[in-house]
């Protein structure tokens, strides 16, 4: 009998970068669930889906992700990054149903300057990163049996994100003023989603033990904003003035973290190929990027 995949938030831009890979596996069979279907917000939605799919493995690509807008949805940003992860675990518990669950940088959120691990404090500023962290206590108490990748500065050719904000802005305007004073990692979803299937494949396949716990997962290498947003700009050819400024020019609601940049040594021992760096893996985003605009071009 095939396996059955449910992936949940799968309008999100992660959830749609598995449904473009899912084609490459279709030993298995997939169920792509919208907000429609399976709303984190509701314990009755959440269990009709799963009790009807029945799943072998959930990956939950659903979130709160408006960072400021938490700040004043605080029980929202809780019920769906927190609470909902109970209903989820509780079922995959009793099932024998694994979890590949999503949280963030902002969990760490401390004065660490070198690269963060995943044993390493962790202290969130703001109510995104509170709820994220506390979502990963709940599901590891209720399904022990769930991996939990960490991740940073997400971006793809569709969806809401810093990537395609760049390319929009350096449309409309001449100069653009980016921070330079927060260093991180950008995470292309493709590259995230190609290592998540590998782990599955691995179980489902391969009969190797399913990973249990934490893993932070980004590109390699280290960049600020501004560092991205030149990338951005220099590789797709666009001419625009950029122009570094610090966080406290963009005062926002939520508290970003200064430093964000994660170890990868741990996630790295699953993995059958090395991290992408950063750089490469924006090549590959703006190659995809472009073939899309290409393809929509030609039908019309
Ligand atoms: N984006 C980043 O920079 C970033 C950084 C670190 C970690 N992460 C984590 O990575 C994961 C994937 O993020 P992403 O960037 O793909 O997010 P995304 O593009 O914002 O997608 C999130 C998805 O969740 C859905 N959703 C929202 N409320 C829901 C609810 N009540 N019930 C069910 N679905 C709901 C959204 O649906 P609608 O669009 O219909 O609202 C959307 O499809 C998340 O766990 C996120 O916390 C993201």
């Amino acid at each position: 009998m095939k396996k059955k995949i449910l992936i949940s938030g799968a309008n999100g831009q992660l959830g749609k970068t598995f449904g473009i890979l899912s084609d490459k596996y279709s030993n298995w069979e997939w169920y792509f669930l919208t907000k429609k279907v399976f709303d984190l917000e509701s314990k009755s939605s959440v269990s009709a889906s799963l009790n009807h799919i029945k799943p072998d493995v959930i990956i939950n690509c659903a979130a709160y992700t408006a960072v400021d807008q938490a700040e004043s949805e605080i029980e929202k940003a809780m019920l769906i990054n927190n609470t909902s992860l109970g209903w989820i675990g509780e079922y995959a518990k009793k099932n024998d149903c694994k979890i590949i669950h999503f949280s963030t940088d902002y969990v760490y959120h401390n004065s660490c300057n070198r690269p963060l691990v995943e044993t390493g404090e962790c202290s969130p500023k703001s109510v995104y990163g509170k709820s994220k962290l506390a979502g990963e206590k709940t599901l590891l108490s209720s399904q022990p049996d769930s991996l939990i990748i960490r991740t940073s500065w997400v971006y793809s050719p569709f969806g809401k994100n810093f990537f395609l904000t760049i390319q929009k802005l350096a449309e409309e305007r001449e100069e653009l003023k980016v921070v330079n004073d927060q260093i991180g990692s950008p995470t292309y979803t493709f590259d995230l989603a190609k290592s998540c299937l590998q782990i599955m494949d691995d179980h489902l396949s391969n009969n190797k033990s399913f990973p249990t716990g934490i893993f932070n997962y980004s590109n390699e290498g280290a960049c600020s904003w501004y560092d991205f947003a030149h990338a951005i700009l220099e590789l797709s050819d666009k001419k625009v003035r950029l122009i570094p400024v610090s966080s406290e020019e963009f005062p926002a609601k939520a508290p970003r973290p200064a430093f964000s940049l994660m170890s990868k040594k741990k996630i790295g021992s699953l993995l059958n190929q090395p991290i992408p760096h950063w750089r490469d893996a924006l090549k590959n985003c703006i190659d995809l990027a472009y073939s899309k605009l290409i393809r929509q071009n030609k039908r019309s």
